[in-house]
């Protein structure tokens, strides 16, 4: 996953391919993290993107990484990277490789901790870490009893003065058999919404 350049040690999978637009996907511990494989592919559709995912240790319950065709990140490998001073830090060297962070689905854990700087793992330091003039986009995910407690609103709110775009939840039946609000956007609303900021990003590199 190393190797060596100046001296300085780089991530191989993290070096910047020129010209495309790297979309780093993060995934929490919510039920919706099931539809993180199609989240993957039909992101990785999008002409001139690469992908990358970062998840939570719980969000590994919803997946199998046998199913997602993109480098995955996770603690184990923040921590297995660093041993010495000259070595990178993992959630600094994502947030420099990303152009978009997307938070696929946000559960009302991971909610509360970036509502409150918490950083605690790779995923909740990448985003204490991002650049705040670049795209964070979240997708909330939570039962509907969750989505209705007054803190989510507080919390949310919060997510959107940092400047980050909610991807607002949705009303469905949800996997624990309640109908309400908050199952996440549809994966195709999600991956319209990058899209929009895939072609702002190639309208301002024409008119450069
Ligand atoms: C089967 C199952 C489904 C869950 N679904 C959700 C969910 O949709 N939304 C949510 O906020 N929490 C959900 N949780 C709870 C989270 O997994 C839990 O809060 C966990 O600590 C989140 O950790 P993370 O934020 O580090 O991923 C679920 C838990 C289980 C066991």
């Amino acid at each position: 996953m190393q190797a060596e350049e100046h001296g300085c040690r780089q991530v191989t999978d993290l070096v910047k391919s020129p010209g495309t637009f790297r979309i780093l996907v993060a995934v929490t511990g919510s039920v919706a993290a099931l539809k993180l494989p199609l989240l993957v592919s039909q992101l990785l559709q999008l002409s001139g993107v690469e992908v990358r995912v970062v998840t939570t240790e719980h969000a590994k319950h919803f997946f199998n990484p046998a199913d997602i065709s993109v480098k995955i990140y996770s603690d184990q490998e923040e921590w297995e990277l660093w041993a010495q001073r000259s070595d990178p830090v993992l959630h600094i060297e994502l947030r420099r490789w990303a152009d978009l962070l997307l938070i696929a689905p946000l559960d009302a854990n991971t909610l509360g901790k970036i509502a409150n700087g918490i950083c605690d793992n790779l995923l909740t330091c990448v985003v204490r870490a991002w650049d705040t003039t670049c795209p964070l986009l979240f997708c909330t995910a939570m039962n509907t009893a969750m989505w209705q407690h007054p803190i989510t609103a507080q919390q949310v709110s919060r997510l959107k003065e940092f400047g980050y775009v909610e991807i607002p939840c949705i009303f469905k039946k949800l996997a624990c058999g309640d109908e309400g609000k908050g199952g996440m956007a549809e994966v195709s609303t999600i991956v319209g919404v990058v899209k929009q900021y895939l072609q702002r990003t190639d309208e301002s590199s024409e008119n450069a």
